[in-house]
């Protein structure tokens, strides 16, 4: 069985997107796949409480008790490589997880590690990419799912999905045009790599 492991800091909307497209796509059976366990670096994040509901094991992993991000990152992958089988290797998830990773990190998981950014990358990476979206005039916004490479928000570009700027639109109002696209793509990118994981 190839495990999964999702990232999250927040609210975990996308965690349970994939969650729920994995029960009912039956992913166990089709994909051999399944999602193993959920990690956050904040002890209330909200979606802890959904993955503990669907049976999911749950680690917090408090990247404040660190003095560095190595150690931070090193503790991580600890956590993850608890998931990693030799034969069948884990497939990490970034999912709202908030953290810039090392390139130590990063090119430990290389292949296998994934994103979602709301934004059409390579327009907007980094923070506030709705309102910085609706600032330059765009007439299109959107979400990218990407592989993670050591620069932050680049990678190969596995999916994109396209809303429109409307007149008067809030950044809130745009994210969530927006997040209810990334709720589709994500998971149908994840089933996608999975197949040539
Ligand atoms: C999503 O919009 C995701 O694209 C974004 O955080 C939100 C998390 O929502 N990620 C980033 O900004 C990463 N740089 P969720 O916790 O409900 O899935």
């Amino acid at each position: 069985m190839k495990n999964i492991v999702i990232l999250i800091s927040g609210g975990g909307s996308n965690m349970a997107a994939i969650v729920r497209t994995a029960q009912r796509d039956s992913w166990a059976k089709t994909l051999g796949a399944r999602v193993a366990a959920v990690i956050s670096n904040k002890a209330d994040a909200k979606g802890l409480i959904f993955a503990r509901e669907q049976g999911i094991a749950t680690e917090v992993l408090d990247h404040t008790a660190f003095a560095s991000r190595e150690e931070f990152d090193t503790a991580l992958a600890q956590l993850i490589d608890r998931f990693d089988q030799s034969s069948e290797p884990v497939l990490v998830v970034l999912a709202g997880f908030m953290r810039i990773l090392t390139p130590g990190f990063v090119n430990r998981y290389a292949g296998r590690l994934v994103n979602i950014h709301p934004s059409l990358l390579p327009a907007f990476t980094g923070l506030q990419t709705h309102q910085r979206a609706i600032d330059a005039g765009c007439q299109f916004a959107g979400v990218t799912v990407h592989q993670v490479t050591a620069e932050l928000d680049h990678g190969l570009i596995l999916a994109q999905g396209v809303v429109p700027v409307l007149h008067g639109d809030t950044a809130d109002a745009l994210a969530a045009r927006v997040l209810s696209q990334e709720h589709l793509i994500y998971p149908r990118a994840i089933a996608e790599l999975l197949q040539h994981l």
